[in-house]
């Protein structure tokens, strides 16, 4: 570590360099240095020898305008040629050839990117402009669901990713609370107080959205320093490639203390959330009349440009999922113009970027008045609303395009990282598009907003494609086809049909089962009111799983392929969970305790174990991986203890008593054979010694029981394997063969 303070003051001045650059637009400088970044990139995903077979530049007079990404593709044989707008336009150029011409695919498990020899030949010059300024990317909470623990590496690739999908525009959220810390000392706040501030790595989103304080903290310093570090690399590299990094800015929540140093100070604490009690939550926000308010926050900004440089967006969420003390429009009109004109005191040129999640979660509070105070707060144009979940609830039909702002039509998708094949394909592909054609319609970007990636990967493929097209998808059943065809490498009718099947039912979403979270019995803690409704068919599940067993001969060399197989497994155990719960819980109606028995040990004893062990065979789907990521970020063995029980209550518990219970489940070996195994084997005896004794079954006294099995897993330290046992498609074959066939005639 002596080396790091030298280091992070390097970094600090190579900020400072990057400030003086900003607003440069169409230099030269800019382009040499894009240029060598996308080549640069080509390198690291193909290997530098079959990156040299493509020209890649940037070229800023081949847009229209600043705010038009363009680029364009010639060439083949040995030479392709792919000339940019922005160094994002070029690599979006780069994955466009590699994905229509060359039948490769990039995603998070995995990239296919067997090149065929000549390269294809583009007809002629294929050039491509992207409909919309912005192409988006992140929604506050990946930071803690997905991103929490990664190291330059991992954020390397996801850069790479985001750069090949054209993503323009996105969060770097990292280090911003060593900026705070700083803050709060400078303003006279121990460190014991700040500690009590600052939640755990794993529940900063909601920190700082001021949803919580304090929990699962407090952050060790190394954390600071680590993430400085992180974010000055990953800002470095945004900008090399023409990206536009979105810092935070200060929303007007501030630590208890601020109460101790400023006794005069005009705050209110605001109501509880997420079931969590005001030891945790209900925080402080400044009134927007208080001096404090643009004191704190434009030091907060200064120190953050100072050491980061700016690209001039700024994030910030004040009502974030919390009941504004009033409903006064003056009201809310006063604390939005606050957060804008702190912002604007350092930077006269901030566009302040506004999840707009909260019109769409609290709407019998956020009438038309209290939408428009903080639509109208903020001058036109510098506001940029991300409407969140527009695949689903839009706001800018209901609010005239927010008020003639403008919006980003986002697909939220996943809440919580949940596995679980799930996704509206039919309403994604509709959205952007019907955004564009509403009528006076301010829609200037699309955007990918999960809480959590890594999973449903089918999806964002098409809402990355969509950024770039004009019109939806033509046909979604083609383009399914050939998005198994390059995720595989190889044309396979069974896993065509397969990907077929799984469009019409998992893909198909509609309806009220259709949330964006995985409500399966499987992974939620047992009782006899689960709903295990879905919206699809179950038997378009089952015969996927079957045709993707029989598509194994031809593609078992793909890793792709290994992916898609466990995962499809997993969902049919998903699916069969449901089937012999349902069963287990009408014989226990009906008093037979030999039907419970049998159902209830199955779905126990055999299930869940199989899933456990088909999940050992892969690295993407180990928990031992995923606490092994948090364990590495420490510097000490206590730290290691902290970071690791972090992440087991962000699976599980969430809070001290299961206040958000559930709600990042995740189907991981381990996780699956030491939390959800032990809850259901409980249930099923419970309910067996009910039945036995005569006496009814009592939830109340089942969830105190359990609660302890489940606490016990979030403070156990039992290690787990981070290397891959037995052989994926062996496993998903035996298990298909041991359980499916019973289950798959008619089943709904
Ligand atoms: C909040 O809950 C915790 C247990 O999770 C308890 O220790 C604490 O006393 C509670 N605080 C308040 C203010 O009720
Ligand atoms: C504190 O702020 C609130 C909300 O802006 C305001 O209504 C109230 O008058 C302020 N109180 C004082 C004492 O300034
Ligand atoms: C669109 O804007 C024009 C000009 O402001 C206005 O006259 C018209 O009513 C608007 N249309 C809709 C559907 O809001
Ligand atoms: C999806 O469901 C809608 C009805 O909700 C239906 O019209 C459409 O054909 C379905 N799409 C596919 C690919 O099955
Ligand atoms: C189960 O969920 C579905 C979809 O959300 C709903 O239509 C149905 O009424 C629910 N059933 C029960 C028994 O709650
Ligand atoms: C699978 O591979 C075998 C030989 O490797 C080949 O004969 C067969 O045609 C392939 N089948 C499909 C459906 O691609
Ligand atoms: C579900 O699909 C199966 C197999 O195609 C079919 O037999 C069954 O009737 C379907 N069920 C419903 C409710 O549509």
């Amino acid at each position: 570590m002596g080396t790091a303070p030298q280091l992070l003051l390097l970094l600090g001045l190579l900020g400072l360099l990057l400030l003086a650059r900003a607003g440069a637009w169409g230099a030269a400088g800019d382009e040499s240095r894009e240029t060598a970044a996308v080549r640069a990139l080509a390198a690291r995903l193909l290997g530098p020898g079959p990156a040299a077979a493509f020209a890649l530049s940037v070229e800023r007079t081949l847009a229209a305008g600043p705010g038009t990404d363009v680029f364009v593709l010639s060439g083949g044989g040995a030479r392709v040629r792919v000339r940019g707008s922005s160094g994002v336009a070029a690599a979006a150029g780069l994955h466009r050839y590699l994905r229509d011409f060359c039948g490769c695919h990039v995603a998070w498990s995995g990239a296919q990117l067997r090149l065929p020899r000549p390269l294809p030949a583009v007809p002629g010059e294929l050039t491509e402009a992207s409909p919309y300024r912005y192409r988006y990317y992140q929604n506050v909470c990946t930071h803690s669901y997905s991103f929490v623990w990664w190291d330059w590496a991992r954020w390397e690739r996801e850069i790479d990713w985001m750069a090949l999908h054209g993503i323009n525009l996105a969060l770097a959220w990292s280090g911003q609370e060593a900026i705070w810390q700083r803050v709060y000392l400078a303003l006279g706040l121990t460190q014991a107080e700040i500690d009590q501030h600052f939640t755990g790595p794993a529940f900063l989103a909601w920190g700082r959205m001021g949803n919580l304080h304090g929990w699962g903290g407090p952050l060790p310093h190394a954390w600071h320093l680590k993430q400085l570090y992180l974010q000055h690399r990953v800002l470095d590299r945004m900008r090399a490639l023409g990206m536009t990094p979105v810092l935070p800015a200060f929303a007007g929540h501030v630590p208890k203390a601020v109460t101790r140093v400023f006794p005069q100070v005009n705050v209110t604490q605001l109501g509880s959330w997420g079931h969590f009690n005001c030891s945790y939550s209900c925080s402080f926000l400044l009134a927007p009349g208080d001096p404090l308010f643009p004191l704190i926050g434009s030091l907060f900004l200064r120190e953050l440009n100072r050491e980061f440089g700016t690209d001039h967006f700024y994030g910030a969420d004040t009502f974030n999922e919390m009941q504004p003390p009033s409903s006064e429009p003056a009201y809310l009109a006063a604390a939005t113009a606050a957060v804008y004109e702190a912002m604007t005191a350092v930077d006269p040129d901030a566009v302040w970027l506004l999840q707009g999640w909260l019109f769409q979660h609290q709407p019998e509070f956020w009438g038309p008045a209290q939408v428009g105070a903080v639509l109208g707060a903020v001058p036109q144009g510098r506001l940029l609303v991300l409407d969140l979940f527009a695949e689903n609830q839009p706001v800018y039909t209901r609010t005239a395009s927010f008020g003639g702002q403008p919006f980003i039509w986002c697909m939220l998708h996943n809440f919580g990282g949940n596995h679980g094949l799930f996704g509206a394909l039919e309403a994604v592909n509709r959205g952007p598009a019907a955004a564009r054609l509403f009528p006076n319609s301010t829609v200037v970007g699309t955007g990918i907003a999960p809480e959590g990636i890594g999973q449903n990967e089918v999806v964002y493929a098409l809402m990355a494609e969509l950024g770039w097209r004009k019109d939806p998808v033509p046909d979604l059943s083609a383009w399914v086809a050939r998005f198994a065809e390059q995720r595989y490498g190889v044309a396979q009718p069974d896993a065509v049909l397969a990907w077929r099947l799984l469009l019409h039912s998992v893909y198909n979403c509609s309806g009220e089962a259709c949330r964006g979270h995985n409500h399966s019995p499987l992974v939620r803690r047992p009782s006899l009111q689960m709903n295990t409704t879905v919206w699809y068919n179950r038997s378009d599940v089952f015969e996927a799983w079957r045709l993707l067993l029989k598509a194994t001969p031809n593609l078992t060399a793909s890793p792709a392929f290994r992916y898609d197989l466990l995962d499809v497994t997993r969902q049919g155990l998903q699916e069969l969970v449901s089937l012999y719960y349902e069963e287990a819980r009408a014989a226990y109606m009906r008093q037979e305790l030999e039907g419970l028995l049998r159902a209830g040990g199955v779905l126990a004893y055999k299930l869940l174990p199989a899933l456990d062990e088909v999940l050992a065979s892969d690295h993407r789907f180990l928990l031992g991986s995923w606490l092994e990521q948090a364990r590495a970020v420490a510097v000490s063995s206590a730290e290691a203890d902290l970071y690791e029980q972090n992440s087991r209550y962000q699976l599980t518990l969430w809070g001290p008593e299961g206040n958000i219970l559930d709600y990042a489940n995740k189907q991981l070996a381990g996780l699956v054979a030491d939390y959800y195994v032990p809850r259901w084997r409980l249930f099923v005896e419970t309910l067996a010694s009910s039945l036995a004794r005569g006496v009814p079954f009592q939830q109340q006294q089942f969830n105190s029981d359990v609660f302890l099995l489940e606490q016990a897993f979030v403070l156990s330290r039992k290690r787990y394997p981070s290397q891959p046992q037995g052989d994926t498609v062996e496993l998903a074959r035996s298990t298909f063969l041991r359980f499916a066939p019973r289950k798959v005639a008619g089943t709904r």
